[in-house]
């Protein structure tokens, strides 16, 4: 995969050298190039910004740095072979980044990020390029940022993870927290490690138990204890289809009731506590 990123602070992506990233970037896994955009600003203080219409405060990208910086990366990437990009602009007013949306990046040959300072991009950026390629104006969160570059580390990384041969064992996201199968929509419970006992505490003893259906059992209930205490929206949104009858007697025993059409809710005397 080829990924480009656009930025005004090109040392902020030095991460990408790191770790997993870095690690798929030396096997020629993903071949990210990391580009200054000021390098297509004219005058002599390079800028970036000017002053929005309509007034209101902070400042606005200029288009004329980022169409050209554009145009340049477009025309090396096909030159060096790279094919059917897509653009991809953090912005706290984007849809929100999800494992799926992870996945379907991850499918994609060839990335490129405009991470923005201020108050973001002159709308007619995205505008002209959503005529050329697909544009995920994405958010990574409901939080506001000084800059889309913390947000491009965020997805490159859940990207990265998904690509082939990245990760050691193909069956490593397979229990992620949100990835589509077996787990579904349930957030991953606990994990332990040796020793056994550390400062006292013993591990869970089922975990030792050799039965490994009774394992797999054991950690869809914590599973199931996990979402309903930390994002009981999940449980809500869950397909009751999903459920097993161990799972509706795990969720009645956490508080949980199914409601006429089959959906889970928390019963209200819980909610109160
Ligand atoms: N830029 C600033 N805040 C952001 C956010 N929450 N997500 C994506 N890009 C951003």
């Amino acid at each position: 995969m080829r990924l480009d990123v656009l930025t005004i602070f090109p040392e902020y992506l030095a991460p990408l050298n790191v770790s997993l990233v870095g690690k798929a970037c030396a096997r020629g896994v993903l071949d990210v190039r990391v580009s200054d955009l000021r390098e297509w600003t004219y005058d002599r203080h390079n800028t970036v910004d000017d002053t929005p219409y309509g007034g209101g405060p902070g400042m606005v990208m200029k288009p004329d740095p980022w169409g050209e910086a554009l145009d340049t990366v477009l025309a090396d990437g096909y030159e060096a072979g790279a094919h059917t990009p897509a653009l991809v602009v953090p912005t706290p007013s984007g849809r929100p980044f999800t494992q799926e949306l992870a996945v379907e990046l991850s499918e994609r040959p060839w990335l490129i990020f405009a991470p923005a300072r201020y108050e973001g991009i002159d709308r007619r950026v995205m505008d002209e390029y959503a005529t050329r390629m697909p544009v995920y104006e994405v958010s990574i969160g409901d939080y506001v940022l000084a800059g889309g570059e913390a947000p491009v580390l965020v997805i490159t990384e859940a990207v990265a993870r998904l690509l082939p041969g990245v990760l050691g064992n193909a069956e490593s996201h397979r229990d992620d927290s949100f990835a589509p199968g077996a787990m579904a929509d349930l957030l991953e419970g606990p994990v332990y490690t040796k020793p056994p006992v550390w400062r006292g505490r013993a591990i869970p003893s089922m975990l030792t138990s050799g039965h490994h259906g009774k394992i797999a059992r054991w950690r869809r209930d914590e599973a199931l204890a996990r979402t309903a205490e930390m994002r009981p929206d999940l449980i809500e949104r869950c397909d009751p289809a999903g459920f097993d009858k161990k799972d509706r007697e795990t969720l009645s025993i956490l508080g949980w009731a199914p409601e006429p059409g089959g959906r889970f809710w928390r019963r209200p005397s819980v909610v109160e506590e």
